[in-house]
């Protein structure tokens, strides 16, 4: 089943430009280029406020998709991992949409929350590749993922495939609430388009990171930095090290950085940036500028034009093609991936079964 990959979650890395592309077929309308979501019993332009909860992984991917829905479709969103969520009981608005992302559908913790806002008279969408899940049955608005079966314990195809829904949910949240004009709908339908050929440029970065991976591999720790929607990348970056390495990482927004972490700076701590080209990227570098002048070696992951301008002095650069900031999320996620997986083959642990950890968290 593994074909000629040596891992599952290689394979799964590999596949992210088939499978998100076959995700995208069933969000987006290719003829009239619109975006098209699943049949609803229930008004989707009535919505004032949402609530989104997911742990690990797919709490990542929410949280990029709050970035996305608050911009857009200008609705507020609330976030939360279900643990925290599911004991706090917070108030719920009137009307609210409460959106739960799983891989598999089963998690305890958020299964548990959203049979509570079930309880409290919201209405349920729900945002998981296992589409015979319980998440699956109890929701009003199924939001399937299309990203097959995921083996690898470290999640990867089934964060970008999240992604790629939350952004056509945002677009039609968006269209539906008069946020959006055929134009701009049209803008992000071509954008989001072009993610999967942008996934398959980023793959080919493959052996040079391949190459760098020693530089990480003896590190006790490493900081992730990103702002706006690349900041939940950092926490992803870190959490995909986390794991299948075993290297503590910890992702900050690097807006962050000075109101703490820092102090930790030497040269025994990389850096690794997330910077892509845009409207945040010279607050970012800035941010990158403190850490070297303490001492810090930065990895910095940007295209072309980020890298010619803040490339030089770091202990390594990635470059990933230049893309649209809407669907950079995506592409980021692959050198990220990459990165965590070539440093815990240089390490030798196990990849695809890691220490403690489970596939499926069905216990609280
Ligand atoms: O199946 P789920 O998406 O609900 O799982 C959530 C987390 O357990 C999961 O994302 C976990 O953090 C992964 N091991 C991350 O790689």
């Amino acid at each position: 089943e593994r074909g000629n990959y040596r891992h599952f979650m290689q394979k799964e890395i590999f596949e992210q430009p088939t499978v998100v592309a076959q995700t995208l077929s069933s969000y987006v309308r290719q003829a009239d280029q619109t975006v098209a979501l699943p049949q609803m019993d229930f008004d989707l332009s009535s919505i004032e406020r949402m609530t989104i909860v997911a742990c690990g992984t797919s709490y990542y991917a929410g949280m990029v998709g709050k970035y996305w829905i608050e911009e857009f479709a200008r609705v507020p969103v609330d976030i939360d991992v279900a643990s925290e969520f599911r004991y706090r009981e917070p108030p719920l608005p009137k009307g609210g949409l409460a959106l739960f992302i799983s891989q598999s559908g089963e998690t305890a913790d958020t299964l548990a929350a959203l049979r509570y806002c079930k309880a409290q008279g919201q209405t349920i969408a729900a945002i998981v590749n296992v589409p015979t899940s319980t998440m699956a049955r109890e929701a009003d608005l199924l939001l399937p993922i299309h990203a097959g079966p995921e083996i690898g314990v470290a999640s990867t195809k089934a964060f970008t495939c999240q992604l790629a829904v939350l952004a056509a949910l945002a677009a039609k949240l968006a269209v539906v609430k008069g946020g959006m004009d055929r134009a701009e709908e049209q803008e992000v339908v071509r954008h989001l388009l072009e993610a999967p050929a942008a996934l398959n440029s980023a793959l080919d970065h493959d052996d040079d990171i391949a190459a760098m991976a020693h530089l990480i591999a003896p590190a006790r720790d490493v900081l992730y930095l990103g702002r706006g929607p690349d900041y939940p990348m950092a926490m992803e970056g870190a959490l995909k090290l986390k794991e299948i390495s075993y290297i503590h990482a910890e992702g900050y927004a690097s807006g962050e950085m000075k109101h703490g972490p820092i102090a930790l700076i030497d040269e025994h701590v990389p850096v690794i940036v997330i910077a892509p080209s845009g409207p945040l990227f010279e607050k970012t570098v800035s941010n990158m500028q403190e850490v070297r002048a303490r001492g810090g070696k930065i990895v910095l992951i940007s295209d072309r034009e980020g890298l010619e301008e803040a490339g030089e002095g770091c202990l390594a650069t990635i470059e990933m093609p230049r893309v649209h900031p809407l669907i950079a999320p995506l592409v980021y996620a692959v050198p990220v991936q990459l990165l965590a997986y070539h440093v815990a083959l240089v390490k030798g642990t196990d990849v695809d079964q890691p220490r403690n950890l489970a596939k499926s968290v069905t216990v609280e």
